[in-house]
This record gives C-alpha cells, sequence and structure tokens, in this order.
C-alpha cells in the first residue's frame, strides 16, 4: 500500500477523563467491540485508586514489565485505530499532557452524576491549546445524573467548547430508556440486562414501532420530540471543519459499564475522526506524506524489570516511512542511530515491526540516548513543539544516604529526570541537586526506583520554594546582577537554563517589578520559542 493510503487508514486517539468517569471502562469496551480483546478484564487499570505508593509500584511493575498498555492498536474495518494511553492520576498529569501532543484527535469522558471536574478542565485546556479535535462521551447514564440541559450548559461554559449533541438521552439513572440519534434519526434502546458485546442494542426509526412504545412509554417519546426540539434550536448542528478545528465536540450519551453507546461512539468516531495530519516543526510545517521519514519521542518507559534494564522509548511517526534497521539521525545529538527491534503494540501484544506508518507509536530499545522531546529524521534539523514542560511546584534537594552510590544516584536522576519523571535543577555552590515535580507522589516514585533500578538510596529535604521560573533577558548585564541578587535562589535546569525559585507569588510578583527586563517564565516553551528565531 502507498504511504497516502496508510495514512488514510489511521486514526490516533487518546481517551482522556478526571479520574474514575469511566476512561478504563470505555478502553476497554472499544478494544472489545472492535474484536481486539475477547474478554472483559484484560486491560490493566493503570490507575491508583488508593494514593499509596506501594498500590503505584505494584502498577508501575506491571506496567513496566507489559508495556503494552502504552499503546493499544487495533484495526477495525480496515482502519487501523491507535489508541495511547494516559495516567489517570493528578501527579502524572505532565505525562498525560505530553501524550496528547502525540494524537490526532481524543475521546473525553465525563461522568453524568459529577460533571465537569478538576482534570477534565486541565486536560481541555491543553487540547485546546492544540486545537485537538474532542469528541465527548457522557458515561454512566445508568445513574441519576445532572439534567442533561444543564450538563451541555457546564460542558459550553466550563471548557469553553461549543457542543452538539450526536445522540440524546431518553431518561436517566433508573429511568434510563436509550438514546436518539439525531444523525440517523433511529432510537436505540437500553437494556440494563445486556452485557454480550455482540450487539447490546434494539434500534427502531419507527417510532409507532410497538416494541419502542412498550419499552419507552409515550410519555417518554413525547418528552424525547419536545427535547429534540429544543436541542435542534439551542445547539450548533454538526460541523466537521468546526470539529476538526476544536472548536465544536460532538457529544455522545451511554454507559461504558453496560455497554450502552460505545460502538455508536466507535463507528462515528472512525468516520469523522482525522487521520494523520499536518505536523507544526520548530522550523517548518511537517505534512505526513512527505518521503522522508520524522517522528519525535513522546514519552519513555522504564524497564522496571531488573533482567532488562533498558528503557523504552516511544516515538510517534510524523511523516514517511519508518523501517526497521535503517539508519535515522537523531537531531540532538547529532549521531545516526538503527533500531534491531522497534517494536509495535496491539492491543495486548508487542511485536517487532518491520515497518510503520504516520500516526503509528513504536517502541524503541533505549540505553539512553533518549530524552521526552528527542527527533528522529533522515538528516534535516528539526524539532517539534510537544507540550511544554509546566513549571514544579513543589521543589525539594536529595539527600544522598549511601555516599558509595553517588555515581549511581547521579546517573539514576539523570535518566528518571530526562524520561520527564520530574524536572532536575542544579544550585552551586556545592552542586546540590534540586527535584522538582508538580505532585507529591513522584518523590516516592523516585526514591524507589533510585533503589531498586540503581542501588541508590536519598531522601528528599523540603525547600521553602513554591515555584520555579525560567529567567530569560536580552540585557545580559541586567541578568547577571539578578542572579548575584538572588543566588540562594537560583539554580539551572539541564541545559543550563538559569530558574528562579519564588518562596511566594508575593515575591514573584516584587522580583518582576525589581527586574522589568527580566521575563519570568512559567513554562518551557520560551525554549523551542528560541529555536525559532
Ligand atoms: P477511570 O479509568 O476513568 O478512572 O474509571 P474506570 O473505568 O476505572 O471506572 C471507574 C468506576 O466507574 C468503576 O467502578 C467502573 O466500574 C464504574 N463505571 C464505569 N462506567 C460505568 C457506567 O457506565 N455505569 C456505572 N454505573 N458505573 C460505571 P469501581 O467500583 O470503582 O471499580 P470496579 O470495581 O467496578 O472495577
Amino acid at each position: 500500500m502507498d504511504l497516502k493510503s496508510e495514512i488514510k487508514k489511521r486514526r490516533t486517539f487518546a481517551i482522556i477523563s478526571h479520574p474514575d468517569a469511566g476512561k478504563t471502562t470505555l478502553t476497554e469496551k472499544l478494544l472489545l467491540f472492535g474484536g481486539a480483546i475477547q474478554t472483559a478484564g484484560a486491560v490493566r487499570s493503570n490507575k491508583i485508586r488508593k494514593t499509596t505508593t506501594s498500590d503505584f509500584m505494584e502498577i508501575e511493575k506491571q506496567r513496566g514489565i507489559s508495556v503494552s498498555t502504552s499503546v493499544m492498536a487495533f484495526d477495525y474495518n480496515n482502519i487501523r485505530v491507535n489508541i495511547l494511553d494516559t495516567p489517570g492520576h493528578k501527579d502524572f498529569a505532565e505525562d498525560t499532557y505530553r501524550t496528547l501532543s502525540a494524537v490526532d484527535s481524543v475521546i473525553l469522558v465525563v461522568d453524568c452524576v459529577k460533571g465537569v471536574e478538576e482534570q477534565t478542565r486541565k486536560l481541555m485546556e491543553v487540547c485546546r491549546m492544540r486545537n485537538t479535535p474532542v469528541m465527548i462521551f457522557i458515561n454512566k447514564m445508568d445513574r441519576e445524573g445532572i439534567h442533561p440541559y444543564d450538563l451541555l450548559d457546564e460542558l459550553e461554559s466550563e471548557l469553553k467548547i461549543a457542543v452538539c449533541p450526536y445522540t440524546w438521552p431518553i431518561g436517566n439513572g433508573k429511568q434510563f430508556k436509550g438514546v436518539y440519534n439525531l444523525f440517523k434519526e433511529e432510537v436505540q434502546i437500553y437494556s440494563p440486562e445486556k452485557t454480550s458485546v455482540s450487539e447490546s442494542l434494539i434500534s427502531t426509526k419507527d417510532i409507532k414501532d410497538p416494541k419502542l412504545r412498550d419499552y419507552v412509554g409515550i410519555e417518554n417519546i413525547n418528552r424525547l420530540w419536545e427535547e429534540i426540539d429544543f436541542v435542534g434550536s439551542m445547539f450548533e448542528s454538526f460541523n466537521m471543519p468546526l470539529y476538526r478545528e476544536g472548536y465544536l465536540a460532538p457529544l455522545f450519551f451511554g454507559s461504558a459499564l453496560n455497554n450502552f453507546g460505545v460502538l455508536e461512539l466507535l463507528e462515528t468516531f472512525l468516520e469523522i475522526a482525522p487521520c494523520p495530519g499536518v505536523i507544526q516543526g520548530s522550523e517548518r510545517l511537517v505534512e505526513p506524506d512527505e518521503e522522508q521519514l520524522t517522528g519525535f519521542v513522546f514519552k519513555i518507559h522504564a524497564n522496571l524489570d531488573p533482567n532488562h534494564r533498558d528503557r523504552i522509548a516511544f516515538m510517534r511517526i510524523c511523516s514517511g516511512r519508518f523501517e526497521r534497521n535503517k539508519f535515522y539521525f537523531h537531531t540532538r545529538l547529532e549521531k545516526k542511530i538503527r533500531f534491531s527491534s522497534p517494536t509495535s503494540f496491539m492491543a495486548n501484544n508487542k511485536s517487532i515491526v518491520d515497518e510503520a506508518f504516520p500516526g503509528d507509536v513504536v517502541g524503541l530499545y533505549d540505553s539512553g540516548n533518549f530524552k521526552i522531546g528527542d527527533t528522529l529524521s533522515e538528516g534535516e534539523l528539526i524539532h517539534f513543539k510537544g507540550v511544554p514542560s509546566f513549571s514544579p511546584e513543589i521543589l525539594r534537594e536529595v539527600v544522598n544516604r549511601d555516599p558509595l552510590k553517588t555515581k549511581q544516584l547521579d546517573k539514576g536522576v539523570r535518566q528518571m529526570t530526562d524520561e520527564g519523571v520530574a524536572q532536575l535543577f542544579m544550585q552551586q555552590p556545592g552542586n546540590r541537586k534540586i527535584i522538582g515535580t508538580v505532585g507529591e507522589l513522584q518523590y516516592e516514585v523516585i526514591k524507589f526506583r533510585l533503589e531498586h533500578e540503581y542501588g541508590a538510596k536519598c531522601t528528599f529535604s523540603p525547600l521553602p520554594f513554591i515555584k520555579a521560573c525560567w529567567v530569560t533577558t536580552d540585557d545580559k548585564k541586567e541578568l547577571d546582577k539578578f542572579i548575584a541578587r538572588k543566588s540562594g535562589a537560583i539554580a539551572y535546569d539541564k541545559e543550563n537554563n538559569p530558574v528562579f525559585f519564588a518562596e511566594s507569588e508575593w515575591m514573584l510578583k516584587l522580583a518582576r517589578e525589581n527586574f522589568p527586563a527580566i521575563t519570568f517564565h512559567e513554562t518551557s516553551d520560551f525554549k523551542i520559542k528560541a529555536l525559532e528565531k
């Protein structure tokens, strides 16, 4: 098949949600409906139920050995579907944000009882930054939830996106009777007893269908028509360009647990979701059907199996054809490397691939060559705009507890921060290592992994800072003055960019006022902007 046809048949997306809204259940049901797995329970949940380290470690250990859950690919109706897994826990939100830089669209799951939640908002912000097309699945319709009108209002106002109902529910909770598909003009009846995957729906276009009247009741039918009239007048109708540009989100109602609304979601997704498109590089736009390969690493997974110390770098292919054993150009290290066993992930199996295409994700075994954001090409010096690192809000100093293992500690800290687990800053005098994160849990993860993978022991000592901001200026003298004045609160990131640690928002404001020639950055995208100049 030629490159253009391969691109056309691919859909690469992520399912995102606030924890507990039903992301894992929906993912599993999509795999079941897609024929990729045969039994429920085959997808390992990656969520941390109680936020304890032991739970997390157990899960990470399992995931480390079976990394296939990072990408779940399957073929459905001749379309290659690539689902990229995202962690649910908020302390790992950055990992999710980075994964979003590698997808062409997303399905956002919202719990009909809880409505828009904290992570829903944050994830949508990242989607908006990139104009990612979004479909929304309102889940748990078998529970008494917020009235759909109110829910739609909440989605529009809180997520700042126009919504367009694709289906409309008939009742909810115990009275949930099914959905009406506004596009196919068809009612699908919900039955709570139905658990089989094959076909859980009774569908009818005929409003006089006795089965429909018996099951739904005449009152419900009359209410449905009233509501549909209202919906038609109040909300946008589906518009492909607006969806593709990320302004309009088609909306579905269902119950993932009861297999209801999932097939419809999958089939509509395949119809409307975009195939791999143009990607904005820092130097130029990259078209997927360019002959030459380009791709970037958006995730690095440590292999926690002590027998296999290497890591897997996940690369999203942006253009061209990726081939096994061919030499590619690593643009940061400016060296050529090739891969003898690139891995693809089909549902729960991984296997070595000979070639892969735009939209695909390949796992590259790595002994330390890759950092998040690294690019491969066929010689061109190109970089892709990922999702920037966010300014860390918790900062702690690494205290070495075993001086004989200093080298191992250094190596471990460097490698883990390359993986994007946390950010590393160095402070002088004394080469102090400071680790910045957005969540508490990372410190436990780092400590555990240092001990188990690198044989090093450390503790973390709290620092009185609440934020780290990168500082830049065109006025070098002013920067030198600032650094001299604030020396106790200055450190350097891994690329030697100066960073200012603020003790409070007030101190940050004061520093901004006193040094107007200096810019304080709360995300790392100034580095990309510098490349664009
Ligand atoms: P997450 O990945 O977004 O964190 O959510 P997950 O799928 O794990 O679902 C969270 C809980 O919500 C699970 O229950 C799951 O069974 C339930 N759930 C998912 N979809 C539906 C639905 O359509 N209706 C109802 N009523 N519940 C749903 P749990 O008790 O936390 O876990 P489990 O013991 O059932 O696995």
